[in-house]
């Protein structure tokens, strides 16, 4: 019996460990698995409407570790998390992404001597100044069994020198969950819902723009994007013009959120801009899923978009994830707004970006891992 604690803590992993769990599961025989929730995201909007939209069990520890600086929330999160591996004593921690939960989890399996799984391993941004890319860049490092999502975690992974011994190419769990819940996701009654808000709140104008026209979909979190004032004006001026030309509609990060706030932006932003609370996993996928176009500077959302063939314009400087902007629907424009403007204007010109789905993102990812996790000698 193998026993296997996968770690979760920040939004982006909910969606990549519910496949995992669901596929341990029928080797229930042979897996153990428990998880732990750091708790670095603890919000109802944040944390917990993803357990119950992933059906994931409550977890097994909770860490309650909150927010913090990096060193501050990545040091709490080691502290807690080698006391839960001193009384558990795993066979393996299982880590997803890149967050800070990632490194902090890793990091102290690893000095305990507990092998380490990196699912989404070999992504690379080659920008050192994302905290992100560090997280990857170290987690990857020491762990033990290395699950690639696209064929440039293959490459990069190999010129870093990793024996390849150690690495699997398996595809993408977040894409499982996608496939997974997509007939939950097409009965989602979210774009009634802000139908419904829109009639209350605002001219019925909006309705009939929103269900005819299409809407753009945006979400912006990233320090560089949102946590100065300057950026933050650049970037309403943005919003306002592409709300003249269709429906907005912008679940607001806490991060973004309270920014807009402390420079008294929140209430520049033009009246057909729909601002919401963080959105649940289901209705966030339906939102993607009937977008005309999405404006991002998320990581998982650029793979989304890929696999749902929807637009994407991605305000960024670099990605991670290549293969959705060489063979998928995803833009990458960088930080000028006068450039995001022109792109995404044309891309509601009718001028899409044709896309295919890269290989292996077939909803069978998390199978693969269990597969190998069970016949590997630990
Ligand atoms: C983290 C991840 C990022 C991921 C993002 C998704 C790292 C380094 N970054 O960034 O890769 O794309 O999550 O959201 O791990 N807050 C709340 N409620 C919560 C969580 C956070 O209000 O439940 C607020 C806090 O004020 C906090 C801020 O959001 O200071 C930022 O949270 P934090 O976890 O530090 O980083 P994210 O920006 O969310």
């Amino acid at each position: 019996m193998k026993k296997i604690i996968s770690v979760v803590g920040a939004r982006p992993n909910f969606m990549k460990v519910a496949p995992i769990h669901k596929a341990f599961r029928n080797y229930e025989d042979k897996i153990t698995h428990l998880i732990c929730h750091t708790g670095q995201h603890y919000d109802e909007k944040m944390s917990k409407v993803f357990f119950e939209d992933l059906e994931l069990p409550q977890p097994d520890f909770y860490l309650g570790v909150g927010s913090g600086s990096h060193a501050e929330q990545t040091a709490n999160v080691m502290i807690e998390f080698e006391k839960i591996l001193i009384n558990e004593k795993p066979d393996l921690v299982l880590v997803v992404g890149d967050v800070n939960s990632t490194i902090a989890c890793s990091l102290t399996a690893k000095k305990l001597h507990i092998k380490v799984v990196h699912v989404e391993a070999g992504l690379r941004s080659f920008d050192m100044e994302m905290p992100e890319e560090i997280n990857r860049i170290l987690t990857d490092r020491i762990s033990d069994f290395l699950f690639v999502t696209e064929k440039s975690g293959l490459e990069n992974l190999k010129n870093e020198g990793v024996d390849d011994s150690k690495v699997f190419f398996v595809g993408n769990v977040m894409i499982d969950s996608l496939v997974h819940y997509q007939p939950k996701i097409d009965k989602s009654n979210i774009l009634e819902h802000f139908k419904l808000a829109s009639v209350i709140s605002k001219e019925n104008s909006h309705v009939s723009r929103l269900t005819s026209r299409g809407y753009v979909l945006v979400t912006l979190h990233r320090p560089s994007n949102v946590d100065t004032k300057e950026s933050l004006e650049k970037l309403v001026k943005f919003l306002n013009i592409i709300a003249k030309e269709r429906m907005v509609v912008f679940p607001i990060h806490p991060r973004t959120k309270s920014n807009l706030e402390k420079y008294a932006l929140i209430q520049t932003l033009s009246d057909t801009i729909i601002l919401s609370e963080p959105i649940g996993y289901i209705d966030f996928q339906a939102l993607i899923k009937n977008a005309e176009l999405i404006v991002t500077d998320s990581g998982g959302i650029q793979e989304e978009t890929t696999y749902l063939g929807v637009q994407c314009i991605t305000l960024r400087t670099s990605t991670e994830r290549p293969s959705t902007v060489d063979i998928g629907t995803n833009q990458l424009i960088g930080v000028d707004l006068e450039k995001a403007e022109v792109a995404c204007l044309n891309v509601l010109a009718g001028n899409k970006k044709a896309g295919t789905i890269p290989e292996l993102w077939d909803g069978k990812a998390a199978e693969r891992i269990a597969e190998i996790l069970c016949k590997e000698e630990v």
